[in-house]
């Protein structure tokens, strides 16, 4: 079997004690398509983050694409739902996805691309 883009076992995560994840596991392969889903505040921002390596677990493994959350960095992208932006709103959908999309390996442009709403952009 290919190795999962996403690989996360047993992770844990309390912030000052706070359990926010617990014993989560998932395994996404190449070429899945996931939603999220869970009642605000349920821990699906801080699942990406941890994804991402931009917060550590408390204990469990995480692999993105095979590699340690961080180090992945330039095959995934990543469009968070702030209102922060470099690129000025609206705009063309191509611009935010350019932005966000580092390698063509990232999930976000791909799949807008699929659905025949604009052609793959440019790599930034
Ligand atoms: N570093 C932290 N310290 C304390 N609490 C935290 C920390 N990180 C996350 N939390 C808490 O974990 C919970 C999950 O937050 P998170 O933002 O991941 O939820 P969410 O599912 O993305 O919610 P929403 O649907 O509103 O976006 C919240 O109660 C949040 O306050
Ligand atoms: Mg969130």
């Amino acid at each position: 079997m290919a190795e999962p883009v996403v690989d996360i076992q047993g992770l844990n995560y309390s912030p000052g004690g706070l359990p926010v994840l617990q014993d989560v596991d998932l395994r996404i392969a190449r070429g899945d398509y996931l939603a999220v889903l869970g009642p605000n505040g349920g821990g699906k921002s801080t699942l990406l983050k941890l994804m991402l390596g931009l917060v550590r677990p408390d204990s469990g493994v995480i692999r993105v694409l095979g590699q340690r959350p961080g180090e992945a960095g330039g095959r995934i992208g990543y469009l968070p739902s702030t209102p922060w932006s470099p690129t000025p709103f609206p705009s063309p959908c191509s611009k935010p996805c350019a932005w966000a999309r580092s390698s063509p390996d990232s999930g976000v442009c791909p799949a807008v691309t699929r659905k025949g709403t604009t052609k793959r952009p440019a790599r930034p």
